[in-house]
Parts: C-alpha cells; structure tokens; sequence
C-alpha cells in the first residue's frame, strides 16, 4: 500500500507534500520521498523510515520548486530501502514517477527494457514504469502521449503521479483500480490518494475513474481516457473535516481509541434511533420494499472487518432467519458466488479502500445485486460504489490496529439487524425495544471494563514472555478469540492463533504444554460449562490460563489466578464487551516489549494492494 500527494501553484511543493505524506503515512511507513521540479531541473530526496525522518532531512536541505509529488510506501517488491523508495526516475532523470499498486507483468517488462540496455536502480515494480515512459517519450509527441502508451502496455493496479523535466508545469496523474482524487484549489491543484492529505487546502475534488488520465496544470485539469478521449470533470465537494486527531492524554492513538468506543457506540446509538424502539438509517435509498425482498445476505471483509462479520452472522440470522454467508474479500472474489436479484452483498470496511473487498464488490456489481457498505470513510471508493451506505461515525481511526471501527460495525450490523427483523416481523415490537435498550447498557459496560485495565496490564506484565498464545471461544465469541489473537501478533508479533473452542480435540490441542499461553472466553452463556470443560483440558496439560469471565464466577478463581471479570450481558451482545480486555491486552503486551503499537512493522492502515 502507498501513499501518492502532488502539489502544483504558487506555493513552495516541499512542505506541502511534506505535510501531506504525514497525513497518508497510514497507508505505508516504510520509506518515503518526493520530487519537485525548479527550473526544469528535477531534485529527489528519499530515505528508508517514516516521514518524520524524511522532514529532518529536509530541514538540512532546501529543495525549492513549486511542482513536486512525493510518496510513503510499505513495500511489495522489493524491501524497504531508500533505492526501493519512491520517487523513481527514467536513466535520463528528466521523467520521475510515484506510484500506488501492482504492476503484474513487471518481470517481462523489466526483461525488455533491460535488453534495451534501461539501467534499473532499484528491485521494484514501479521502475519499469518510469523506464517505460522514457522509452516512449518524444518532445514532438509530448509526456501525456508517453504515459498513455505506457500503460497500455501494463497489466494491474496504479495511482500514478508523473513529472517531466521538458514539461515542468504539469503534473500527468492516471487511475486503474488503485484511488487517485484531484484536489481543485485556487491557482493551485493537487493529486491525492485519499482527501485526508488535502482537506486543509480544499474541499473541490474530482474523483479519478479507472482509465482516466488527468493533466493538472495550476490553472486547470483536463481528463481524457485511455484512447485520447476527453472526459467531463464530475466536480465532488467533501463533507469530512480537517480533523487534527491528536493522542491527547494517551501515549498511543491505539490506547485513545480503545477508550473512545463507549462514546462512540453511544453516538451510534443515538444516531440511528429514533426513539426508544425506532431506529432508522440516513441513507433513505435503503428502501423497507428492498429489504422485504432479500432472501440471502453475503458479508464480505478482510482482516478485522471480516471477524465483524463472522459475529454479524450470528447476530443477523438470529434477527432475520435468512441465510447470512461471510467471506474473505480475497477469496470471495474467486469463487464465482451463487448470489442473484434477491441477495444483498454487505461489504465491511473501515477505510473503504481495502482493495480485496473493493475486488469483490466490483465481481458482485458485474451481477448487478445490491451492495450495502458499512463504513467509516465517507470519500472513500468503497462508499462511492456501494448502492447503500451506513456510516460507522467512528472518526478517524489512526492506530493500524483496528479497535473502535471495530466495535462501531458491530453495532451498526446488529442495529440494521434489529430493524430489519422487526421490519420482517421475526422480531415483536417489544423485542426490538428491548434489544435497543440492551444495546443503550453496552457503553457503561464497557467502560466498567476499563476499570480493570490496571490488572489487564498485570497479567500482560505475567505473560509477554511467552512463545505462542492462543484463544479460544465457542459461538459469537469465536470470532472474538480470532479478533484477540489477531489483535495480539499483529502488534506483539508473538506467534497468536485464534481457534473455536470446539475444534481443540481434533488437532490444535497437540500444541498445549506449559509454553503456551491460553486465553479462554468463558463468560455466562448456553455454552459456558462447554469452555469450562476446554479449561480443564488446557489445565490437565499445563499451560498458562487466563480467562475472561462474567463477574459473579469468581470460582473461575480456583482455576487460574488470571482471571479478568467483564459486567453481566446478554450472550449475544458479548462480543462488545469481551473484545475489549483482549484489545488492551495486545496493547499492554505490545507497549511493555518496546513495539511500535500504531505503527506495527510490515503492516499499513489501508491495504490498497492484493
Ligand atoms: C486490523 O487490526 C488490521 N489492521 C487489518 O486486519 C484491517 O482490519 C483489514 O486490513 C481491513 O481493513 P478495512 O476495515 O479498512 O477494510
């Protein structure tokens, strides 16, 4: 995944680009660097590590020039380097490009240029990019012509920003499955991969379409496609805010936004209700008429989103009694699904620019059914190609880690499901009212929770040491246990599996010895005695125990001292609250073995690449 920003005006490009990298350093971190052109000269300046490190040398080196692009990449091919940092530039330096996706046929491509006697300086895709550009470019047929011939000859996914020395005042910007949006300022235009590293310059933006190509100019923007064709420019305005999001009183933005979720399930809730038993969307082509038809639903997400989906299958069926399928964006795609006019495809994600969900919600709409989008970016591709859409409202979530979006989907999904029943007539009037007011306790809840950090951060203090962990969990709580040890490797790195508890018999139970770590959700439901019984077989075989249990069982004590209580709920409407010790878990553990928690190595916020 990569960040892309361009600057073209009046101002110095440097800062600019410098300002919004750090605001789109969630969609890589592993190097970054940028160009800008002054009389007609081009100078790069790019380095392996984060931005911060990029602006300190800056801070040495004046680069002027009011055109420039500049890039943060979490490396595909190639590992993290300044030679595989972005910008890259053609053997004559006088054409540089910065580039988000994969470009598939890069080896054949590689292989010709290298035969054509092209230098590569680096081990990336994106090179054979510029060199292809090079290879194309003629002063009598211009920069714009050479771009257009080069991608007709590339096979995958790009953002593309494009300097030439011989054309400096133009930025040449091209769109194929990986986002790129034009920001439209006054005597000043830029290119962005999401609006969040331009909003404080503008609102105006035009959304790039796959195949188009922009040439942006300080004064203008002109679209054409592919074959040379003008495009009209679609002029969007942005509803978001510059949000300065701060950690405020928190040492990490994963801490802050764990703490944020009671305030925000609460804004959620009181958002999308009525009253104490109405609730209602803000996207009225959400139609009860379209929702009376649907016979089947299929959730698809990746990552977090998609453990959100695993417990909405749950929940969903319970409410609706229709078949609710769940699948990976990654192999949803592939498995050409039997879905028709009366299946509505429901696609989760925080960023809406996951490009494996995005993959298969494009397979979906070649079939023409439904798409429902639950969301936290309102800009984002995900949301502009979704028939419906039902914001989460969770604000900026900066910690790769996801944390708030999560809980926030969760309860959106049981929400619609809510509705959606009631509008069904599965559930009674009074159900509904009931189930809104189990959902209006889960915020005091939860933060009953937080009481118990101080403890939390105990048992991670008793545990970071261990080699292996894994969790367990029965029910809508099996996605839990997926979602803590998700939690967990992704920013402790300890080797973490998440498993349904049921499944421990037939194989995984091998692995428990006294060097493993154990973490059982055992709190009230039908199925508490069958996890208490997975706690005996995890004793019997002596490994560390901690449990997450419902308060009032304290002779779970007699099991194991690690034991971290949560407040009574409603089995169904657990997985709220026993996500969160397991979410403050990974991040004490994380934060007590020296890691980065909002910056996890290998990993990026938004994955825009497959
Ligand atoms: C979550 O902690 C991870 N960072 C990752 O699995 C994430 O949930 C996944 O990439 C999906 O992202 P999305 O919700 O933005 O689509």
């Amino acid at each position: 995944m990569f960040g892309i920003i361009g600057y073209i005006g009046n101002k110095n490009s440097a800062p600019v680009i410098i300002e919004g990298l750090k605001k789109l350093e969630y969609r890589g971190y592993d190097s970054a660097g940028f160009a800008v052109i002054n009389q007609s000269k081009i100078a790069i300046l790019k380095y392996k590590g984060k931005i911060s490190e990029l602006n300190e040398r800056l801070e040495k080196k004046t680069l002027l020039g009011s055109v420039g692009i500049g890039h943060t990449r979490w490396a595909t091919h190639g590992k993290p380097s300044q030679a595989n940092a972005h910008p890259h530039a053609n053997c004559s330096g006088k054409i540089v490009v910065v580039h988000n996706g994969i470009i598939e046929n890069f080896i054949e491509l590689k292989r010709d240029l290298l035969k054509r006697g092209c230098k590569f300086k680096s081990e990336t895709d994106t090179e054979v990019i510029v060199h292809l550009i090079g290879k194309y470019y003629s002063k009598k047929s211009g920069i714009v012509a050479a771009v257009r011939k080069a991608i007709k000859k590339i096979k995958g996914s790009y953002a593309l920003g494009v300097l030439c020395t011989y054309e400096p005042e133009k930025i040449v910007a091209v769109r194929q499955d990986s986002p790129l949006i034009i920001g439209l300022g006054k005597k000043e235009n830029f290119i962005v991969s999401d609006v969040s590293g331009i909003l404080e310059y503008t609102k105006r933006v035009i959304y790039l379409e796959d195949g188009q190509i922009a040439v942006v100019t300080k004064d203008d923007v002109e679209l054409s496609d592919i074959s040379g064709n003008k495009v009209l420019k679609k002029i969007d305005k942005i509803t978001q805010k510059a949000e300065h999001v701060t950690k405020g009183k928190f040492p990490h933005f994963m801490l802050k936004e764990i703490y944020e979720q009671p305030q925000i399930l609460s804004k959620i809730i009181s958002v999308y209700t009525k009253s104490k038993s109405t609730i209602f969307f803000t996207d009225s082509r959400l139609s009860k008429e379209f929702l009376l038809k649907v016979q089947s639903v299929i959730i698809v997400a990746c990552g977090t989103s998609y453990h959100v989906a695993m417990v909405a299958k749950y929940a969903l069926e319970s409410f609706l009694r229709i078949p609710v399928l769940v699948d990976l964006g990654s192999e949803f795609r592939y498995r050409d699904p039997v879905i028709n006019e009366n299946t509505l495809v429901i696609a989760i994600s925080q960023s809406g620019e996951t490009a494996d969900t995005l993959a298969a919600i494009r397979e979906v709409k070649k079939k023409s059914v439904k798409i429902l989008s639950i969301c936290n970016v309102l800009g984002s591709s995900l949301v502009r190609e979704s028939d419906y859409v039902i914001p989460i409202l969770a604000g900026p979530e900066i910690s790769v880690a996801s944390t708030k979006a999560f809980t926030a989907q969760m309860i959106v999904l049981y929400l619609l499901g809510i509705y959606w029943g009631g509008l069904k007539r599965v559930l009674s009037k009074n159900y509904v009212k009931k189930a809104i007011e189990k959902l209006r306790e889960l915020p005091e809840k939860q933060k009953k929770i937080f009481n118990m950090d101080k403890n939390i951060k105990a048992i991670a203090k008793r545990h970071l040491h261990f080699g292996a962990f894994l969790y367990l969990g029965r029910h809508v709580n099996y996605p839990i246990a997926l979602e803590g040890a998700l939690k967990l490797k992704e920013i402790s790195y300890i080797p973490t599996e998440g498993y349904a508890s049921g499944e421990m018999k037939h194989g995984p139970i091998a692995l428990i010895d006294e060097y493993r770590a154990v973490v059982c959700i055992a709190n009230d439901s039908f199925i508490f005695d069958k996890m208490i019984s997975n706690v005996q077989e995890i004793l019997a075989r002596k490994a560390k125990l901690i449990i997450i249990a419902t308060k009032g069982r304290e002779q779970l004590n007699d099991y194991t001292k690690e034991v971290i209580f949560i407040p009574e709920v409603d089995e169904l409407f657990s997985p709220m609250l026993t996500v969160i010790p397991l979410q403050l878990l990974a991040y004490h553990i994380a934060v007590l073995k020296g890691y980065d928690v909002d910056k996890p190595r290998n990993l990026a916020k938004s994955v825009t690449v497959e």
